[in-house]
């Protein structure tokens, strides 16, 4: 009460606000609301956050970002109801300044980024209309300054006693999410609970990081869901982590706790431009270009049937060994990951023969379209790994939408005019072969190592169809004369679908010199028209 009566008294009486006292007071205020702010839902409720291994919403952006560099904006902004109290009084907790969230900028290897993230020891880090103004005063600063945007999610959802009020901020915020999307790189980290059409932010942006066993997403809760339906679910299992990297497909990395996902998040960046005209950095690396490695040469094994890891080609083939896994966990028929080669930053897409021989299935082509999609928009040149025995048969996928799903597939890398580097390790059949960046559908650079198999399919299936009441032997026979014919890259390469036949130990190489010559695709004069359209209509 001290405190407010000074500030009105500098307010309402200018010749006394000269005063050194009154001053002084003025400063008093100040400083104690910067103490409310600082201390957040106060020490008990920090105590709670900790006990549960969560850290506070200012220390996770002490690790997320460079020290010393975050700024914040917004420190004092106090929600609607609370904007004319006195400075430094005690009120409830939603009159809290900061109003649940912390916001500003700062930087991520050196390099500007915007951030924000919620508080729960504020009223649950719940979303009133003022929270959700400070969110996209940083989402609209990030869009000006093509810097990314990191929001750190661990809130109740809408703030209940704002009503409307905080459902018309989530939708600000969602649009500028949709008007962010292919312009800056958006990631979401999700520290807590996520509920309700709150988790309709994160799943716009482009990346969604979770914490195991203490972050969850779901539309509806698990009370909900026992009064509605009558069905029993934890949170863990409706919307965890492990659910969410692993069934769903919604999250794209699970971490062990909050260190690991905001180490993990500034791991991420450092493969990407800071918005879609940047480019990535370029990291220096004591790992030759022309490296050959004649494990390669070996790797394929003879028996097509048999399954190797496309892993290990990867490892081989990049950097150091080194790259980021987008979803390793879900459809791990295909992998897509973040690597360098020569220190620039790709973006690989390789089919996996260890699960379900490779096979394109509904969840794999998703997976895959949506990070085509990414590398395109954000203009990372896209390594294809090809060893893709056709899209999965079966009723269960055809009548799930296989032809929809894969389509999209086939939509994100014919619509991709990033530079486009494939390599096609063995198979290569039916419909799978056009797909996965064929020179049909605008691959510039493709390639086949002498183990290739290019054809409409494989051996047993092709014989099926061509010599159907034919005896075991005379099957056997075909078979064989079929394999010889057909499966291999002749053809490919006489037709000059694919460029070269390459020595497998030559593949870093090959990648390196083709990612140099592609360096100024899709910049300036270089980028290939489009028909004039307001945009396309990729089958959803
Ligand atoms: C206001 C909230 C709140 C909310 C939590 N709190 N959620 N305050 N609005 N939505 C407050 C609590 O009152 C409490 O205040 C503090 O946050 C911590 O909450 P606890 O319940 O004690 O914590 P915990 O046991 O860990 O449970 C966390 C929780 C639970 C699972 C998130 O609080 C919860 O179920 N909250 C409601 C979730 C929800 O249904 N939200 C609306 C979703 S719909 P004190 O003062 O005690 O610290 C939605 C629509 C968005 O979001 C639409 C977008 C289009």
């Amino acid at each position: 009460q001290r405190l407010a009566s000074a500030f009105y008294y500098r307010k309402s009486s200018p010749s006394h606000s000269l005063h050194s006292t009154s001053d002084n007071d003025l400063q008093h205020a100040l400083t104690a609301e910067d103490a409310l702010a600082e201390e957040g839902g106060g020490a008990e409720r920090v105590e709670k956050q900790h006990a549960k291994g969560k850290l506070t919403a200012r220390e996770r952006l002490h690790l997320l970002l460079d020290v010393g560099t975050f700024c914040e904006w917004d420190r004092l902004v106090v929600s609607r109801d609370h904007v004319h109290d006195a400075p430094g009084a005690r009120r409830d907790i939603a009159g809290t300044p900061g109003d649940g969230v912390v916001t500003g900028h700062g930087r991520i290897h050196g390099r500007p980024v915007f951030v924000y993230s919620q508080d729960f020891t504020v009223a649950g880090g719940s979303l009133s209309e003022t929270h959700a103004e400070k969110i996209c005063k940083v989402l609209d600063r990030a869009i000006e300054s093509r810097a990314p945007l990191i929001g750190i999610n661990d809130s109740g959802g809408a703030r209940i006693q704002e009503g409307v009020l905080s459902l018309g901020g989530y939708a600000e915020v969602f649009k500028r999410n949709v008007l962010a999307s292919g312009y800056i790189p958006q990631i979401s980290v999700i520290m807590g609970p996520c509920a309700g059409g709150a988790v309709y932010s994160p799943a716009l942006t482009d990346f969604i990081f979770m914490v195991r066993r203490q972050s969850n997403m779901f539309l509806t809760g698990p009370e909900v869901i026992r009064a509605a339906l009558g069905e029993s679910v934890t949170s863990e299992q409706l919307g965890g982590a492990d659910t969410h990297t692993r069934r769903s497909g919604v999250a794209h990395v699970a971490c062990d706790d909050d260190v690991d996902a905001l180490q993990r998040v500034r791991e991420l960046l450092s493969y990407l431009p800071s918005w879609w005209m940047g480019d990535a950095p370029r990291l220096p690396t004591d790992d030759p270009p022309e490296r050959e490695d004649a494990v390669l040469d070996r790797l394929v094994p003879a028996d097509p049937n048999e399954a190797y890891d496309m892993r290990e080609v990867i490892e081989r083939v990049v950097d150091g060994e080194e790259h980021f896994e987008i979803q390793p966990d879900w459809a791990p028929n295909v992998i897509t990951t973040f690597a360098r080669i020569d220190g620039r930053a790709v973006a690989i897409v390789a089919n996996q023969p260890r699960h379900v021989a490779g096979c394109l299935d509904m969840d794999a082509s998703v997976k895959a379209a949506r990070f085509v999609r990414f590398a395109d928009a954000f203009r990372l040149p896209i390594v294809t790994l090809v060893d893709v025995p056709g899209f999965l048969p079966g009723t269960q996928q055809e009548h799930h939408g296989i032809i929809r799903h894969g389509a999209k597939l086939l939509y994100a890398y014919t619509e991709a005019s990033s530079p486009k580097l494939t390599v096609v390790t063995r198979k290569a059949y039916g419909g799978a072969y056009c797909v996965m960046s064929s020179k049909h559908i605008r691959g510039d650079l493709n390639s086949a190592w002498p183990s290739a198999e290019i054809a409409v399919m494989g051996a047993r299936g092709a014989v099926g169809v061509l010599h159907r009441g034919d005896s075991a032997d005379e099957l056997q026979a075909h078979e064989a004369e079929y394999a010889r014919r057909y499966l291999n890259p002749l053809t490919a390469l006489r037709r000059g679908f694919v460029d070269c036949l390459l020595q497998p130990r030559r593949t870093r190489a090959w990648l390196a010199q083709g990612l140099e010559l592609l360096q100024r695709k899709g910049v300036d004069s270089s980028r290939e028209p489009m028909l004039p359209k307001k945009h396309g209509n990729i089958p959803l």
